[in-house]
């Protein structure tokens, strides 16, 4: 081999190196930016399951994911008003409509898992949700009444009331407790 072939291949390891190095940074480090929702479906492959709670097979039989159903049945699902609240960021940059292809349940046409948890691009990283800190940082939300209420209310057609209580119950869901040797220790 010449000196500068070697040379050469001496450089495109450094570059390679430097390339992967860059790579890694990239997977490590959670994404900046206004977050983008991302559909439902990219929730599906961490949170289905019984060892994962069961929460994306409990969350299809919620009314949440049928509700562009009841939107056909009434021939409104072209409807704006009625969409606003029957699927998941209606109206934001991301958001269901401004997607053309993300028109199921699996996608954003459904009230869908970021409709309650904020829009998914920036935490859905394993390394990000591993850590609820760095997950709220990233814009995941903690549901509370007012998450609910955004669409529960009287701006609703078939509106009869809300009852948090109730309906909290209706769509809980949880992920199981590890039993592990940290288990009853305090932080
Ligand atoms: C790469 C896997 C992965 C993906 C994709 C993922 N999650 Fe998670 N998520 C996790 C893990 C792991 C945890 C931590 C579970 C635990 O508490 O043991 C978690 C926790 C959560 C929590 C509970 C946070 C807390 O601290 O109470 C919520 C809410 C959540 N995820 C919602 C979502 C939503 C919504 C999506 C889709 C936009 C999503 N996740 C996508 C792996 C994932
Ligand atoms: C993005 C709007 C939106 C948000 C946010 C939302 N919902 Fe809903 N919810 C709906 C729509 C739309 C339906 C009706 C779906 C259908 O039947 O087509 C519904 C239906 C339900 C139902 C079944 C109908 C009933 O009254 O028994 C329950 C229970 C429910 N929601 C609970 C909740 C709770 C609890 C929260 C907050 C943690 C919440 N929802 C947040 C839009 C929303
Ligand atoms: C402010 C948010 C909001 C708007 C706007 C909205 N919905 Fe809903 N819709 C809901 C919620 C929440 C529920 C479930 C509980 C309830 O009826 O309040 C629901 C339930 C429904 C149901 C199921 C009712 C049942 O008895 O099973 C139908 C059908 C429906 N909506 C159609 C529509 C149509 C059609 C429009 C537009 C003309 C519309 N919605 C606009 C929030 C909304
Ligand atoms: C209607 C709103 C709503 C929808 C839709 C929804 N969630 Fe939740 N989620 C909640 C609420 C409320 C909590 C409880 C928050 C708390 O701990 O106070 C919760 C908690 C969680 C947790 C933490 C559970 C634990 O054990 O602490 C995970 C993980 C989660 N949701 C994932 C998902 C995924 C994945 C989807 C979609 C398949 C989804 N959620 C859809 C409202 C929702």
């Amino acid at each position: 081999m010449s000196r500068t072939s070697s040379k050469i291949l001496g450089a495109l390891i450094v570059f390679g190196f430097a390339l992967s190095a860059l790579s890694v940074y990239a997977e490590d480090a959670a994404p900046t930016g206004d977050p983008a929702y991302i559909g439902s479906g990219k929730c599906k492959m961490c949170h289905k399951g019984e060892k994962n709670g069961n929460i994306w097979e409990g969350w299809l039989e919620t009314k949440h994911a049928k509700s562009m159903e009841s939107l056909v049945a009434k021939g409104e699902q072209n409807n704006a008003e009625c969409l606003a609240c029957h699927t998941t960021g209606y109206g934001t940059p991301s958001g269901f409509g401004a997607d053309t292809t993300m028109h199921n349940a699996e996608a954003l046409g459904s009230v869908g898992c970021e409709a309650c948890h904020g829009p998914g691009s920036n935490y859905k990283s394993k390394k990000v949700m591993e850590s609820r800190e760095a997950s709220l940082a990233a814009g995941m939300i903690i549901p509370t009444e007012a998450t609910c209420t955004k669409c529960h209310n009287e701006k609703s057609p078939t509106f009869k009331g809300f009852n948090f209580k109730e309906a909290y119950d209706k769509i809980v869901h949880h992920v199981p407790e590890v039993a592990d040797s940290t288990a009853g220790k305090t932080e």
